[in-house]
């Protein structure tokens, strides 16, 4: 007998999403992300001690929000590197020595020793190199230089109760999963730091409790909308499932349990 995960997992089989920030709805996707998680983030690298004068990269900067916030953080003696493979949403952007690249981090790895801080978000996980882009960004740390990495774990949806959302969040979860995209890799990260060789290595993790009409309901609507034409091409999911999944998201009385950003956090050892 065949049982429905079985046939959930053959229909997902070679199934690749785009995260490419070409696509229509990317600026908005990005939007709702910094929305979600800029006031986790910046709240991070500030217990970090960021200074006036650091040397910082930002890998992946999407929409480019924490890099400009970091350029002003770090002033004009200081210098933001924002690197993103594509810097459609960016390419304009100013800020005391802000400069933006456009680059793709697999295949032009970071200068080696010269950062004082070392971000990026929502980017490693959907990386099939993300082990090796880790070891290649606590290279690029200067002397006592901080790595944060922030990505999502997942666990925390499926206590959201039966209903529209849970239905369609295991689906669309099950499509992130077969295309590539690490929801359990997150936690994996200290030991990394530790065997890195990382000083003071912490880790946290912020679960986003969130309503209708909110920015992160706004990510799981547009995360829904990526996701749609395949799952309804194969028949994962029915128009009407989606309809009151996208509905419930715009309502300000629904609530959920949303993803877990969690941050890992690691320092150079001084010279
Ligand atoms: C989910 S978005 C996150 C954006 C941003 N870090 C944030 O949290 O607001 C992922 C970003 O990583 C970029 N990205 C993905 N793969 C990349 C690669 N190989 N090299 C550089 N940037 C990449 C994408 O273009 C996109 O802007």
């Amino acid at each position: 007998m065949t049982s429905q995960v079985d046939t959930t997992t053959t229909k997902l089989q070679g199934y690749k999403q785009n995260l490419d920030n070409s696509r229509a709805e990317a600026h908005q996707w990005l939007q709702a992300i910094e929305g979600m998680a800029d006031h986790i983030t910046i709240r991070r690298i500030e217990s970090l001690g960021i200074q006036a004068g650091w040397r910082c990269l930002e890998v992946g900067c999407g929409g480019g929000s924490i890099a400009r916030w970091m350029s002003y953080r770090v002033g004009p003696d200081g210098h933001v590197l924002a690197v993103d493979q594509n810097t459609r949403f960016v390419a304009d952007m100013a800020g005391p020595g802000l400069e933006v690249r456009q680059l793709d981090i697999t295949e032009v790895p970071p200068p080696v020793g010269v950062f004082d801080f070392v971000h990026s978000r929502l980017v490693l996980q959907h990386l099939a190199q993300r082990e090796q882009l880790v070891e290649q960004l606590a290279a690029s740390l200067k002397p006592g230089g901080w790595l944060l990495l922030e990505e999502m774990e997942t666990f925390s949806l499926f206590q959201n109760d039966t209903g529209p959302f849970r239905q369609v969040v295991e689906i669309m979860h099950a499509m992130g999963c077969a295309a590539g995209t690490a929801v359990n890799w997150a936690r994996t990260l200290p030991g990394t730091f530790q065997r890195l060789g990382l000083l003071n290595v912490g880790a946290e993790g912020e679960m986003l409790y969130f309503s209708g009409g909110t920015p992160t309901a706004e990510y799981h609507r547009l995360t829904g909308e990526l996701h749609w034409p395949y799952a309804e091409k194969m028949r994962l999911l029915t128009r009407e499932q989606f309809d009151q999944y996208s509905a419930s998201l715009r309502d300000p009385r629904a609530w959920f349990y949303g993803p877990i950003i969690f941050g890992v956090w690691g320092r150079r050892p001084p010279a």
